[in-house]
This record gives structure tokens, C-alpha cells and sequence, in this order.
């Protein structure tokens, strides 16, 4: 970084709007969407000012079950992210598995779409984008302590019968305080995690949920089923999927992030769905297990510019010792 003050002073005098976003992504090791929105939004201000604004960066506001968070460093590297021929500050970024949405966070583009089935999830995004303060409120001042009465008492709400600021709050209490950070519900869809151990949990991070609310001012939030996307994407914008894994054995657990199931009959939609959208020209790109059925869905396409990608990823929701080893996992592009 050193001597780099000096050659900000002259960098937006000879250079191009992209080689600048080039020449911050470079400098600050940072994706190009992110560094794109940081000139648009703070133009040629000197870098000690760009270090402290990247250092603040918001931040998922919730732990999820299959967060990308530990990829996001090879996302960048092997060339994952949209090409630079995606213009930001023209096409929209879709991602519509978003859950906590480590990758929507990575990148912070200008113009975001972002969608999930989970309705407590995307109420709680909604909440925090309208109402932080009041958000920030409820959460500090009305109870929401780590204790296990409290939390059983919480659980056990009836989210129907309570208000959006009530179900935002609950359901930030309860990622925060539930076994693992884990969302599962039952039939009749009642949150039935158990109460997780912790020291001193941060239940309301009111700094990063304000930063929050500020990114999401932008963003188009949805509730629906994944493919609502067909009706929306256009040409050059980047969809994302990460839906949920197709499982990697007979035996491994599965996760229920709803009642909706997403076994071999979806993961072939899907596929259509990431097949149509890349015959419309958009920037596809789509995370899964890495499992022979999975490639075989896509191993057709590879003449059509489809790419198989494998990277390594690391896992923490096993509570077995032996299911913690480094696992191989699916990135199919087509760019
Ligand atoms: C693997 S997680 C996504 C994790 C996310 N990328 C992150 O970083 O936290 C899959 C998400 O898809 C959502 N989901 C499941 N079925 C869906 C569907 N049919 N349409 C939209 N979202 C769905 C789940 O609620 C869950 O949040």
C-alpha cells in the first residue's frame, strides 16, 4: 500500500472508470462489484479514507446453515465473480437463495435483487431495511436476554399472531441463541431448535445492523420461489444460485431451512432454470454439492460454454468429529 496516496493524487486524471475500479480491486484486494460501488459512492477520496470505509463494511446479519463465507476469498481469486464485462452501475445482481447472504455482502453491488423462501428471514430483511431503529429498540429493551426460559418462552411464539418488528426481532434472538445458529422447523413450521450453549452471545450488533439497512436501501427483497427470476433477469445482469446441496449420501442429515423439500426433481428445474437464463445472455452462476448427480445434470451443457468448477470448502455443522474434513464442492458458470 505504500506510495499509494501519492498516486491517487493523479490515478482519475488518465484513467477510465474501469481501470479504476480495476486499480481499487487490485489495491485493496477486493472484488470488482465491491470496488465499483465504492467509486460511484465516494469518487476519488484519498485511500486512508477508502481503508477505513472498507474496514467498516457491513456484515450478514445472521449465521446460516451453508453460508458462503469461508469461499468468498476463492470466489475472487480463480475468477468466479462477474466478468468485468457485468457493469454494476447498469445490471442488477440477483440472488435468489440468498439466506444470510454472505456473497450479496461481498459484493454490495449498486443494484441488487435478493429473494428466499424463508418468510421470517426475508421479514427480518424488510424490517431491517425500513425500521432499524425501532428494530434496535425491541431488540435491546424488551427482554431478548440469553436465558433458556427466555428463549423457550420466545420459540414459542406464534409468529402469525405478532407484528413484523416482533417476528424481525425473534428471529435475530433466536439465530443467536439457538443450537449452532441452526433454522429448522417442524411440520406445522414452528422453529424447533434447541437452545444452544454460548458465552455471552451478542444477540443485537446495532452498529452493523444500521450499516445493514443503509445497503439494503437499494435492494429489491422477495419471499417467493427461486424462479421468479426468469420473469425479472435481463440480459448482462449475474444470478447467483446457492440453493440447498443435493445430499452427499443416503445418510447425510439434511437441513431444513423450510418445509419446502429440494431433492432430485427441483435440482433439475433449477438447472433449466440456470439454462435459460444463460441462453438470455445473463452472468449464471451456481453453487452445490459436489456429487455425480450434480454433474451429470450439467456435464451436457459443457459444449454450450457451461464450466464445472470444484472448490474446496470447509464445514462446521456436522457435530460428528469425522464429518469436519475438508469437502469438495460444485461451482458450475458460464462465463
Ligand atoms: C444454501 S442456503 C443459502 C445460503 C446463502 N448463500 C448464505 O450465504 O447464507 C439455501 C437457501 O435457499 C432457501 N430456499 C429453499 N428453497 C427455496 C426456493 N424454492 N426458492 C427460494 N429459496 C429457497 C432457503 O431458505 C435457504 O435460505
Amino acid at each position: 500500500m505504500a506510495g499509494l496516496g501519492m498516486i491517487c493524487v493523479w490515478y482519475n486524471q488518465i484513467m477510465t472508470v474501469a481501470e479504476r475500479t480495476k486499480y481499487i480491486s487490485d489495491s485493496y484486494n477486493i472484488n470488482a462489484v465491491y470496488a465499483a460501488r465504492l467509486l460511484h459512492e465516494y469518487g476519488d477520496v484519498s485511500d486512508e479514507k477508502l481503508q477505513e470505509v472498507i474496514s467498516k463494511k457491513p456484515k450478514p446479519f445472521v449465521k446460516w446453515v451453508g453460508g458462503k463465507r469461508q469461499l468468498l476469498q476463492q470466489f475472487k481469486d480463480r475468477g468466479f465473480y462477474p466478468p468485468a464485462s457485468f457493469n454494476p452501475a447498469q445490471n442488477t445482481y440477483f440472488e435468489p437463495f440468498v439466506g444470510g447472504g454472505a456473497v450479496f455482502f461481498d459484493l454490495l453491488p449498486l443494484k441488487a435483487n435478493i429473494n428466499d423462501i424463508n418468510t421470517e428471514l426475508v421479514i427480518t430483511y424488510n424490517v431491517i431495511k425500513n425500521n432499524v431503529h425501532d428494530l434496535i429498540e425491541e431488540l435491546t429493551h424488551s427482554g431478548y436476554i440469553y436465558d433458556k426460559e427466555v428463549f423457550l418462552d420466545i420459540r414459542a411464539w406464534q409468529t402469525e399472531t405478532i407484528s413484523d418488528l416482533k417476528r424481525a426481532a425473534r428471529f435475530i434472538y433466536l439465530n443467536r441463541t439457538a443450537f449452532n445458529g441452526m433454522y429448522r422447523v417442524n411440520k406445522s413450521g414452528q422453529f424447533n431448535v434447541p437452545f444452544g450453549r454460548y458465552t455471552n452471545p451478542q444477540i443485537c450488533d446495532s452498529v452493523n445492523l444500521i450499516k445493514v439497512s443503509k445497503v439494503l436501501t437499494h435492494t429489491q427483497i422477495n419471499n417467493k420461489s427461486y424462479k421468479y427470476v426468469l420473469d425479472e433477469a435481463k440480459s448482462s445482469d449475474f444470478v447467483y444460485f446457492d440453493p440447498p446441496y443435493y445430499p452427499v449420501s443416503k445418510t447425510a442429515s439434511f437441513t431444513a431451512y423450510s418445509n419446502d423439500v429440494f431433492l432430485q426433481k427441483e435440482q433439475e428445474e433449477l438447472r433449466d432454470t440456470f439454462i435459460e437464463l444463460h441462453k438470455r445472455g445473463c452472468f449464471v452462476m451456481l453453487s452445490n454439492s459436489d456429487t455425480p448427480f450434480i454433474e451429470s445434470l450439467f456435464a451436457p451443457y459443457k459444449k454450450d460454454g457451461i464450466t464445472i468448477h470444484k472448490v474446496t470448502a470447509g464445514r462446521n455443522i456436522n457435530a460428528k468429529a469425522s464429518g469436519r474434513g475438508k469437502i469438495y464442492e460444485i461451482l458450475v458458470n458460464n462465463f
